[in-house]
């Protein structure tokens, strides 16, 4: 999700433009918010004219979609504003179409918007993970302490799609009237709002007001926060949430990374100092064993020493003569030192 940052940025600034790939028929317009041009993930405000009717079928990208005003039909299904849907890429949902015309929130996540007409799912949907609710009328708000160092009270959550493998996640939060936080933000994650309702005012961007924007890169300070009379806004972060917080407006984004770096090993010595020794030119990235660890039991006599995936793995078996070189191991001269840095370029 390599998005450029977008902040501060308002959809009522901009024009609707008609939407013209195959498949989503006429009807369709779109502001585009922010856009990965690597993959064509994008996160878009759509409007659907009244009388817009749209085939059964499926996405190649996972998106998620929440209605911001109106009425959007999902088959024989009527959702109103506030609800929230997360779709698995291969999910075939039914026809949708709107009568009077509504205003939605998309958000494709893995590739650009497609629609492929479809009766059923693609064979590897997983369907498990597909999931829709009222968030408005059916959810209630929690606490926004969810997440340890927390904002202050007066930002609440309802939580509507949590990853288990990356900690990314999808949520509503609201500021309260005369919400404030004073202290500054910024996040190991990329973070992603739009307003749905309502205003809030940060000190580095200004007003975010109905309509606002941002898609955030990590690292990147924000905050204080105050907001006059409450507001509402769906929120994504693509990796855990930690709230560094300071008073340091002047600091950049690397002197955040940096610092985010030096608190984690403050907090994981151990593994800080794993993550930063891999001086063996490993081939690969750090290795997560569960991913790769065995799965079968002993078949009595036959070779079940490098199954596990279907390939050997002799790489984890021959790192012992460069450990000797290590610019970290070795603790004789430095006359080496440069000739065995190059050495480990290669
Ligand atoms: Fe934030």
């Amino acid at each position: 999700m390599a998005r450029p940052h977008i902040e501060p940025f308002c959809d009522r600034d901009t024009h609707f433009k008609p939407m013209r790939l195959l498949g989503f028929g006429t009807g369709m317009h779109y502001k585009m918010l922010s856009m990965d041009v690597d993959t064509g993930a994008c996160s878009m405000t759509v409007q659907f004219d009244g009388g817009y009717k749209r085939s059964p079928g499926f996405s190649w990208s996972e998106y998620e979609l929440i209605v911001i005003e109106g009425e959007l039909k999902v088959g024989d299904r009527v959702c109103r504003k506030g609800h929230y849907f997360y779709v698995p890429a291969g999910y075939a949902m039914p026809e949708i179409s709107s009568d009077q015309g509504c205003l939605l929130l998309y958000m494709y996540n893995t590739g650009e918007p497609s629609h492929e007409e479809a009766s059923t799912h693609h064979a590897s949907t997983q369907t498990q993970l597909y999931h829709d609710v009222d968030s408005y009328m059916d959810l209630s708000w929690a606490m926004g302490n969810v997440a340890k160092p927390s904002v202050a009270t007066g930002c609440m959550i309802k939580l509507l799609n949590y990853n288990p493998n990356s900690f990314a996640m999808t949520f509503l939060y609201c500021m309260t009237p005369n919400f404030y936080q004073d202290n500054i933000s910024y996040h190991d994650c990329a973070e992603e709002s739009y307003h749905l309702w309502g205003t809030s005012w940060m000190m580095q961007f200004g007003d975010v007001p109905t309509g606002g924007y941002f898609w955030r890169p990590a690292y990147i300070n924000h905050g204080a926060f105050a907001s006059e009379y409450g507001c509402i806004a769906l929120g994504r972060v693509d990796s855990k949430l930690f709230n560094h917080f300071h008073y340091n407006p002047w600091s950049t984004p690397v002197e955040n990374a940096d610092r985010s770096e030096a608190r984690l090993l403050a907090r994981d010595p151990l593994l800080y100092h794993w993550a930063f020794s891999q001086d063996h030119n490993h081939p690969h990235s750090p290795k997560d064993f569960e991913l790769t660890m065995p799965r079968r039991a002993n078949e009595e006599g036959h070779d079940t020493e490098h199954k596990s995936d279907g390939h050997r793995h002799d790489h984890w078996h021959g790192h012992h003569h460069h450990d000797e070189e290590s610019p970290h191991a070795h603790d004789h001269s430095h006359d080496h030192t440069h000739d065995h840095t190059h050495d480990h370029q290669h």
